[in-house]
């Protein structure tokens, strides 16, 4: 049984969510790609305490375990709706919980989905500095969908799908590695497992 895990994170509050199939897409051609376990989660998977937590501690038992697993997951896709040019700020809320260490070296596939093409470079203007303050090794192609290419049921256009292929292989140099290498527990602690998320790898 494989151990590689990887988890999707998808900044939109809605549903049903572009950003989300779009997220539920990368994650299941990556795992099938590596044979990795995988899970995806949004921002309402955490709950109503998200938006009023100041730390981690102050999260729900499963919203913390969600977020611990995101923590210690071997490699994330990880998107965001463009909201007036940017990432959500319930999604930047989430990512100022996480300590400044616990992504660094992460294989991390960014994406966005946005309302047109105007906004298609927010993965390299705003997604990519943020993940390089964690020092997480981010994937060279980000992928960006507007909503002509991606629909709620994860049916994406031709330009996107190769796109996204292009994308996801992308992250066999890093897994491929770290499956042979031990983990620091400073920088990648152990994910502690919520049942959800349990649930949902097994899956
Ligand atoms: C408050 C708000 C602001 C938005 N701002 C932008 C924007 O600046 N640029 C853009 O291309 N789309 C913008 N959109 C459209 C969304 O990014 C787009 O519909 C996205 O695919 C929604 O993702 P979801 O289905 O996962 O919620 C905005 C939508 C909302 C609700």
């Amino acid at each position: 049984m494989t151990s590689t895990v990887i988890i999707g994170l998808s900044g939109s509050l809605n549903r049903p969510s572009r950003t989300r199939a779009l997220v539920e897409t990368a994650v299941s051609r990556a795992a099938s790609r590596i044979k990795a376990r995988s899970v995806v989660v949004d921002l309402l998977d955490l709950g109503p305490d998200l938006g009023t937590a100041r730390r981690l501690s102050d999260l729900s038992a499963v919203a913390r375990g969600t977020v611990d697993a995101i923590i210690g997951a071997d490699a994330l896709v990880v998107a965001s709706p463009v909201y007036k040019g940017s990432y959500t700020g319930l999604f930047k809320h989430l990512i100022d919980l996480i300590d400044p260490l616990a992504l660094v070296g992460k294989p991390v596939l960014l994406a966005a989905t946005g309302g047109g093409d105007r906004h298609a470079l927010v993965v390299e203007h705003q997604l990519r500095p943020l993940f390089a303050f964690f020092e997480a090794a981010t994937l060279a192609t980000g992928i960006y969908a507007s909503e002509k290419e991606i629909d709620y049921d994860g049916t994406v256009s031709p330009g996107l799908s190769d796109r996204l292929d292009r994308a996801v292989a992308q992250f066999e140099p890093h897994l491929g590695a770290r499956a042979t290498e031990p983990r620091s527990p400073r920088t990648l602690p152990p994910a502690r497992s919520s049942e959800p998320i349990a649930a949902a790898a097994s899956a």
